[in-house]
């Protein structure tokens, strides 16, 4: 089966791909003003990392359209949600079109916001390319989230090398995290890698450590939100977990980075805005309390993976190894300061 686009231009409005409806149902949502792209990033309609970006760059046409206050459109999807770099940059991209024309031109706009969407395509095809080179003959590669085609205006990142690996005849077998508490892992990764053919096996995030005591995971993959100056990761929570249990396992453990993750202006992790949402996302599943009744719960998106137990960062430039610092301040980067 073809992935569906994430998201497309119509010419007028926006169609964006409701992630929140799969595996049920491919389901396109008609955005037509900048306030119901914020809220499809806010509530997840579209989730991933470039996805909200590239969605945002669009909202800022849809404002422009429509003439409204240009200023507080893009502090409304700005603040959608913080923690993916690729959200400021893809706004900052837009408002450097505002600075440079001098006034509203909506098809300078639209240009911008294509662009952003091309090179996104462009950019994950060589990232994965990269990828798939440091994987070995019928590895099994555990995977955390979802970082899919559908995350991207592209092919994806990791769960994108992922599939290349299996298109080359090099994967024998993907793990997916289900990735509580949305389940990014049981519901988009396990149905994109099941439309492209993919042998694949959900596993519950706790089930790592047990898997590589056994030896059935050759590679951790995952993907990032933002990458610091010195090489730590913001990515979905439990990134971290896994990264620790890999580094005692001896398996080595990448991370996915497109050049529009890396932010060179944060210095580290610790600097790094961890958005934290709707404790509900833990107690309720489906509308419906598991959790006892009146329990809090704490509900952190990501968390931040240390550089040291990163093996490498996949990124379209190659792969780059420790000392992070070094090896990402040669590079040619879209969001540096
Ligand atoms: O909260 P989400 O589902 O948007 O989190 C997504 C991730 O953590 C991904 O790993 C990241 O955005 C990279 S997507 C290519």
């Amino acid at each position: 089966m073809i992935l569906p686009p994430s998201l497309r231009w119509t010419g007028t409005h926006l169609e964006l791909l409701d992630q929140r409806q799969l595996p049920g149902s491919v389901v396109f949502m008609q955005l037509k003003t900048w306030d119901e792209v914020a809220t499809a990033i806010s509530s997840m309609a579209v989730r991933g990392a470039p996805a909200i970006g590239i969605a945002a760059a669009w909202g800022v046409v849809l404002a422009a359209q429509a003439g409204d206050d240009l200023s507080c459109a893009i502090r409304g999807l700005r603040a959608s949600r913080p923690t993916a770099v690729n959200l400021g940059w893809a706004l900052k991209k837009m408002e450097s079109v505002l600075a440079s024309t001098g006034s509203v031109n909506c098809e300078s706009l639209a240009v911008v916001a294509a662009e952003l969407q091309r090179q996104d395509c462009l950019l994950t095809q060589r990232l994965v390319d990269h990828g798939v080179s440091l994987l070995s003959q019928g590895c099994r590669v555990l995977h955390h989230c979802h970082t899919g085609a559908i995350a991207t205006a592209g092919v994806g990142t990791a769960l994108g090398v992922i599939s290349a690996a299996h298109a080359h005849g090099v994967l024998r077998h993907a793990w997916l995290d289900e990735t509580r508490p949305r389940l990014q892992g049981a519901a988009l990764s396990a149905w994109e890698l099941g439309c492209l053919g993919v042998p694949c096996t959900v596993i519950v995030d706790g089930a790592s450590g047990l898997l590589m005591r056994r030896g059935e995971v050759d590679a951790v993959m995952v993907g990032c939100d933002r990458v610091a100056a010195n090489g730590d990761v913001a990515n979905k929570i439990g990134t971290y977990n896994l990264a620790l249990v890999a580094k005692a396992h001896g398996v080595p453990f990448y991370v996915c980075a497109p050049g529009s993750s890396i932010d060179l202006a944060t210095p580290d992790g610790d600097a790094i805005t961890i958005e934290e949402r709707d404790a509900q996302e833990i107690t309720h599943v489906q509308g419906l309390s598991v959790a006892a009744p009146g329990a809090q719960a704490w509900n952190p998106a990501f968390d931040i993976t240390p550089a040291h137990l990163v093996t490498g960062l996949i990124t379209e430039f190659g792969v780059l190894r420790p000392p992070y610092r070094e090896s990402l301040r040669g590079l040619s980067l879209p969001n540096q300061p």
